[in-house]
């Protein structure tokens, strides 16, 4: 059977792109296979976890390249030669252009650590979410899968799931539980959803 080739894109620690490692590993991710992790960040962990799963790895920093726009002119020519069909950002903490997003419509998911349209938007990102989510007092966060336009964590939502908040949180209790009872569960599950819907040429 075809499988849709997958990019995942990174800045960071990389477990959710373990976790959609994992999943393919165990043969949760029948419809899609990785063939390339893009991290703009030198130093990302997530790209050790691409080696270890024999996965490419590619840095493209917008340092290195001198802008935005090179950076996505770079990216757009890493993703042909892979030939890339879906992205994926996980945990990828720079913002897409229009120019780039309008070329890949319900082809780039993200997962943010909210439930959107609360605590999302430009500036909240990471820990950041977390310590938002706190000082308001929520009882209840979340993880969110969502398809990438040009509004900053705008696009349709496709995946969803609650997360509790316990008395005596702290920014990083709070992240740990969402990304165990939510983002690792949803991220690999979105991944296959779309990923069918590519194979068998329905979206
Ligand atoms: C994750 O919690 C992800 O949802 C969040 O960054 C973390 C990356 O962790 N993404 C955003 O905040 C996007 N706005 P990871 O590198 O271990 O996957």
């Amino acid at each position: 059977m075809r499988k849709a080739r997958i990019a995942v894109l990174v800045s960071g620690g990389g477990t959710n792109l373990q976790a959609i490692l994992d999943a393919s590993a165990a043969g949760k991710i029948p419809h899609g296979e990785v063939v390339l992790v893009v991290s703009n960040k030198e130093d990302a962990y997530a790209l050790e976890r691409a080696k270890k799963a024999n996965v490419a790895g590619v840095t493209l920093t917008k340092k290195q390249l001198g802008s935005q726009e090179a950076f996505e002119t770079a990216l757009t020519k890493t993703l042909t030669d892979y030939g890339v069909e879906l992205i994926v950002l996980a945990g990828f903490l720079s913002i897409l252009s229009e120019t780039f997003t309008s070329r890949w419509p319900r082809r780039i998911l993200n997962i943010h650590p909210s439930l959107i349209p609360s605590f999302c938007g430009a500036g909240y990102y990471g820990l950041k979410v977390h310590e938002a989510a706190l000082k308001k007092g929520v009882k209840v966060t979340g993880a969110t899968v969502h398809f990438v336009n040009e509004i900053p964590d705008g696009g349709e939502i496709l995946l969803q799931k609650a997360v509790r908040v316990q008395p005596g949180d702290t920014p990083e209790r709070l992240q740990l539980r969402v990304m165990q009872q939510a983002e690792w569960k949803l991220l690999p599950k979105a991944v296959e959803l779309v990923s069918k819907e590519i194979v068998n040429g329905r979206n």
